[in-house]
């Protein structure tokens, strides 16, 4: 119980608790920051966080998981970006609640460096907390971007707002379907239960910092390649339009273009396959997907493409990476009764291949943040 931890930490009851979830993507991979489509859910795993308000003009910031307490003094000057606190921290500078002391215990559950968007748990339940316990009436859709500039500006993370979104607006058993254009969300009903279906998650255990330039050099490239065609985003563009595009493009930049108007069409079509509960399609479009990313955009991994191949090949009707890329998460759509044959045949063709033990579980779709009762 965070209301527990808090307790022990500072010695009283929290005013207030919260949670936010982790996430993973189902499809829609590096569209965000080019204001195309994207089709994250919530994941079970959540950053808790209890909070209440000192006299103190002090940020005292306790971490579970870490068993460290950060302090700073409000309000907010430098940012010591060499710890986990950072993020807490830039949500709270970004917040611009002066010298308002805050007690502050954390506790997450969401794996870091997975792809899973722990620091965007952790980001939205601090913010949907601070946003609580002092009035200040912002709305999630304003919460998601001051989280998403905390990433950019402060955290020197160059990201767009697919994270924090989900994170905050994810209800259960949906996945929240966003024009990262207009920001407009529609939820969509997954079924995957119904269907007797189940979402694997494969951590590779590998790496994956989206400050480390690698994601940036991404953004960068689609940027770019946006001004060479004169449109404002590669939203603009369409699969014809890809036709005689080349002479414009450097060959990397053609192929990142081609990722992401595919893409943008890869995740219409899978709400569409989704409503209509056609999961094969859902489960080409992955594939598709996976490939994209590996060959245009090339932001797969060995590890990656090695558990979505083994995936594939022991009966998933889908898999492909999540998230940034660079390492983290795979994800597969498998038949509930073959979860057990896909995950004995990830692991032994890891340990085969020398890669790290992955982690496996399933994910279910869940609620995006919100605040927790009080303990009884
Ligand atoms: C990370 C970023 C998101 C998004 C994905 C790639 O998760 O935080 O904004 O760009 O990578 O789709």
């Amino acid at each position: 119980m965070i209301q527990e931890v808090f307790k022990n930490q500072f010695g009283y009851t929290p005013e207030l608790s919260f949670q936010a979830p982790g996430r993973v993507n189902l499809i829609g991979e590096h569209t965000d920051y080019n204001q195309g489509f994207v089709l994250p859910m919530a994941i079970e795993q959540t950053t808790k966080v209890s909070i209440s308000k000192n006299n103190d003009q002090i940020f005292r910031i306790f971490s579970k998981n870490t068993d460290e307490l950060v302090q700073a003094s409000a309000p907010l000057a430098e940012i010591d970006l060499s710890t986990w606190a950072k993020y807490p921290l830039a949500v709270i500078q970004l917040l611009e609640i002066g010298d308002q002391g805050l007690d502050i215990a954390i506790s997450s559950e969401v794996p870091i460096g997975a792809g899973l968007s722990s620091s965007a748990a952790l980001e939205c339940s601090v913010a949907s907390a601070v946003n609580e316990l002092l009035g200040l009436g912002k709305t999630n859709k304003e919460l998601a971007f001051l989280c998403q500039k905390a990433e950019n500006t402060v955290i020197g993370a160059p990201t767009g707002n697919m994270d924090q979104l989900a994170s905050l607006f994810a209800e259960k058993d949906k996945a929240v379907f966003i024009d990262c254009q207009t920001n407009d969300l529609q939820l969509v009903e997954l079924g995957f239960d119904q269907a007797g279906l189940e979402l694997m998650v494969i951590d590779t255990r590998t790496s994956h910092d989206l400050a480390d330039g690698d994601y940036g050099n991404r953004r960068n490239e689609c940027f770019s390649a946006a001004q060479h065609l004169g449109v404002s985003s590669l939203r603009q563009m369409s699969i014809k339009d890809l036709d005689g595009i080349d002479s414009l493009l450097s060959e990397i930049e053609f192929k990142r273009v081609r990722h992401v108007v595919y893409e943008n069409a890869r995740v219409l079509e899978a709400v569409q396959a989704i409503n209509e509960r056609d999961f094969q399609t859902l489960g080409r479009l992955l594939l598709l997907s996976h490939k994209s990313m590996r060959d245009d955009f090339e932001i797969s991994t060995p590890e990656l493409d090695e558990a979505v191949e083994v995936a594939m090949n022991s009966s998933a009707l889908g898999a492909r990476m999540t998230g940034g890329g660079f390492g983290g998460s795979a994800i597969a759509l498998v038949k509930t009764e073959n979860k057990q044959s896909v995950t004995e045949a990830i692991y032994k063709a890891f340990e085969a291949k020398g890669f790290k033990t992955p982690d496996i579980f399933n994910v279910i779709a869940s609620a995006g943040a919100h605040q927790l009762q009080e303990q009884a």
